[in-house]
């Protein structure tokens, strides 16, 4: 199971997904093998966009997609743009896009059975810059992203392809989050990861042993240090 540009290589989705708000509705616009959307926890809302049959195919034929996913079978650009229009996007959305890289940032010619001119990628820029909602792209540093998404946060890193390691990067549209949508994946590699999960069993084992007044004194503890932490965060955060 593969596709290229796919982003089920080692740490690839997980990243992605650690940098997630917490949001309502969901959108993968340009899905290929869905690795972010099959992984991640679902939205109330979510919608899997790639005019390719064998991409939806594929990504279906996997599994793990949410139940109460609408897929369509379509052009991504006019939907957002439609949507857009429409004033359908709010603030509580969340559009994750993994476009076709710029033919300029790419070693090999055409990948994929459709693929974006320039003009098609100044066009997801224009409404990238102009929606109220949370956006998320990722895609290979030129002058045309550089351009066009200059104010918005980035993060760079070495990811595994065909031709090799390649940096690649996160594009987003807001500061990274102070809480995220999903924290089954968080760590920066496997073994912290694995670390984090270990942890998150024996605690809840705890817990769930404990006597319910105590259990609740815990929480308490932990909302006292959780809030604390979302103030620094915040007071950081305008200070800026
Ligand atoms: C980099 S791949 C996405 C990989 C995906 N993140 C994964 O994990 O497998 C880019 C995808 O964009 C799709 N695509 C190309 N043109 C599109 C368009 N106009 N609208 C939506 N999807 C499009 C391609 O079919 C391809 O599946």
């Amino acid at each position: 199971m593969t596709w290229p540009g796919g982003k089920n290589g080692a740490g690839a989705y997980q990243r992605i997904i650690n940098h997630m708000p917490p949001h309502r509705a969901y959108v993968e616009a340009f899905l290929g093998s869905g690795a972010v959307l099959r992984n991640k926890r679902p939205a109330r809302i979510n919608v899997a966009i790639d005019p390719s049959e064998e991409a939806h195919d594929l990504c279906q034929s996997i599994g793990g997609a949410p139940a109460n996913t609408l897929w369509l079978h379509e052009d991504a650009l006019t939907w957002l743009e439609r949507r857009a229009a429409k004033g359908w996007m709010t603030a509580e959305t969340l559009i994750y896009c993994d476009p076709p890289y710029p033919m300029q940032t790419r070693k090999g010619g055409p990948l994929y059975e459709f693929e974006l001119t320039d003009g098609d990628h100044q066009r997801l820029l224009a409404w990238a810059t102009a929606t109220p909602a949370m956006v998320m792209i990722s895609g290979y540093r030129c002058r045309l992203y550089d351009d066009g998404l200059t104010g918005w946060h980035r993060i760079d890193y070495q990811a595994q392809t065909r031709q090799g390691l390649v940096e690649e990067c996160l594009w987003m549209n807001f500061t990274p989050p102070a809480q995220l949508h999903d924290y089954g994946h968080l760590g920066g590699d496997f073994r912290e990861r694995e670390r984090i999960k270990r942890k998150k069993d024996r605690w809840s084992r705890k817990i769930a042993a404990m006597d319910r007044l105590e259990r609740l004194a815990i929480m308490e503890v932990l909302t006292t240090v959780v809030e604390g932490d979302t103030v620094a965060a915040h007071d950081q955060r305008d200070a800026q």
